[in-house]
Order: structure tokens, then sequence, then C-alpha cells
């Protein structure tokens, strides 16, 4: 039987909380400027419950969000988020990993990882890359998380954390598991160069050694699609997704989210991509469908 796996991201929780002043004397009031101005009116609680009911009601196997629960970390933002995970299911069923938003300034991250450790941590260990194995998937989440200067949204993974991906990849690659990995930062982007994966080029470099058969990212909030090369002439798509939260008519990509029903086996794949998303007239309809595999 298919093993259905659901992917949303850049849910932005909505709405912010009421920052006390001492809390915007950082990289926070940037932040907080351009939520009042222009993102209040982007990211809508009401669209996100809508997209979240729709994809419960297609009963994955699992859950795979990609980041970016927060605004400006604010606390609470965190102890909302866990609230909003365990409405999406249990850490059994969703596996989370940060975006830039969720490490927004210095000791965010640590509360993230406080708060959300339960969705973001392997198996077998914490940290990451983390490994879980869900039916015929080995999920395989990464942060790009890390705090940056006002004005920018890059991420990165480290040299420790990309050695880690190449060995865990590799292990995998004989055991029959579809690999999937989970990383906020798209490897491929139009984005301008505040917004980008800083080592990219060495992310592409591990798959193309590697392999992997899926990548799902976030941090555009655009329903994107890019093959990257894998080993031996194979390609693996790279696929992201609108914010879950993003109200129509206001920014490029009305909110929605990706269902994947994966079946076969190991060198025989058969991989089918569902889009769904919210209409103008509010309805959550199908998108898109496309085979990536088989
Ligand atoms: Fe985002």
């Amino acid at each position: 039987m298919a093993f259905l796996l659901a992917h949303l991201s850049d849910p932005h929780l909505a709405p912010l909380p009421k920052p006390h002043w001492s809390q915007l004397l950082n990289k926070r009031v940037t932040g907080y400027i351009n939520w009042q101005h222009k993102r209040r009116f982007v990211h809508d609680a009401g669209v996100l419950t809508k997209i979240v009911a729709d994809l419960k009601a297609q009963q994955p196997d699992h859950i795979a969000c990609t980041g970016d629960l927060a605004n400006i970390a604010l606390p609470e933002e965190f102890t909302r988020g866990r609230a909003w995970l365990e409405g999406l299911g249990s850490p059994q069923n969703v596996s989370l990993v940060p975006g830039n938003h969720d490490a927004y300034v210095r000791g965010a991250l640590a509360n993230a990882k406080r708060e959300w450790r339960a969705y973001m941590r392997g198996d077998d260990s914490g940290g990451f890359p983390y490994l879980r194995r869900r039916g015929p998937l080995a999920l395989i989440g990464l942060s790009t998380a890390v705090p940056t200067a006002p004005g920018l949204a890059s991420g990165g993974l480290g040299t420790k954390q990309l050695a880690a991906l190449a060995k865990l990849l590799g292990d995998l690659k004989g055991s029959g598991l579809f690999r999937v990995v989970l990383i906020h930062h798209p490897p491929v982007s139009a984005a301008g160069w505040h917004k980008l994966l800083i080592d990219a080029a060495a992310l592409k470099r591990v798959i193309a050694a590697q392999g992997a058969e899926l990548l799902l990212h976030g941090h555009d909030h655009l329903a994107m699609l890019n093959w990257l090369d894998g080993p031996d002439g194979s390609r693996v798509p790279a696929v992201g997704v609108p914010s879950a939260s993003a109200a129509p008519g206001t920014t490029k990509n009305a909110a929605g989210y990706n269902l994947y029903r994966i079946d076969g086996a190991a060198g025989a794949w058969r991989g089918d991509m569902i889009a769904r998303g919210i209409d103008d007239s509010g309805m959550i309809a199908e998108r898109k469908r496309k085979t990536l595999a088989g």
C-alpha cells in the first residue's frame, strides 16, 4: 500500500503576540515593523486553520513541516508553536525542522529546541541531522536556522552537519528506504543573496555524491520544483511549498501544501505529488498533480 506524506511550511503563526518594548531592542525591531506594515496582512490564522483541516482530512501517514512557525521569535511564539504542532499531530507523526524566523535573534533556537524538541529529533538521538524511519521512508531533518543581522534571512548548514548528512545518506543507500531530506532553505532559489542558503553548493555536492529520493523545503513561500543532480545521472526533485497561512490576493502564491503518494521499492519507486491550496473564494482545492518518480 502506498505511503502518504504531507508537507507544509512557513505557517508564521498569527497574530503576533504584543511585544514588550524591551524585546524589540535588537533585530526584532525591523521584523516587527515589517509585520505591522506587510506580513500581518499576508499570514492569516483562519487560512492556516483551513489548510490544516484539509491536510488532516487526507489522512496522511506522516506530516513534514519545514519551519518558520515563528515571526520575530518572541518567547510566546514558541509556546504557541508547540500548541499548533500538537494540533497538527503527535511527535511520532509530525517531523519538523526549524526556519530562520525560529532563530530570529540569538538564543531563540534554544527556545525552539526546548518547546518543539519532540517534533525535531531522531528516533535514536537529538541534534541535526536527525533520522526518523516511518514506513518506507527515511526522513532526514536538517537545520539551516542561524541568527543573522537585520535584513538578512540567509541560512547555513555548516561543515559538520554536511559531513554527517553525507554519511547518513551513504549509509542509507543500500537500506531500501525512500530518503526524504527536510530543510528550510532551498538548495536552488531565485531569491536575493540576503535570503540564500550560504552552503547550497556544498549541499548539492553531497546530494550528487550520495543521492536522495526527495528534498522538501520552504522559505521562499512559493510552489517550486527544481531537479538536483544525483549519482550516476539520476535526478533528485527539490520541492518547495507556499506559506501555509498566505491569504489569497496578498502574495504571489496563496496558501497551499503538498501530498506525496509513495509506492514501490528501491530502484523502482513511484512518487506522485498532489498540490492543494486555497483559491480566491477561500475553498481548498487541488492545484496540480505530477509524477516525480516512476
Ligand atoms: Fe518563512
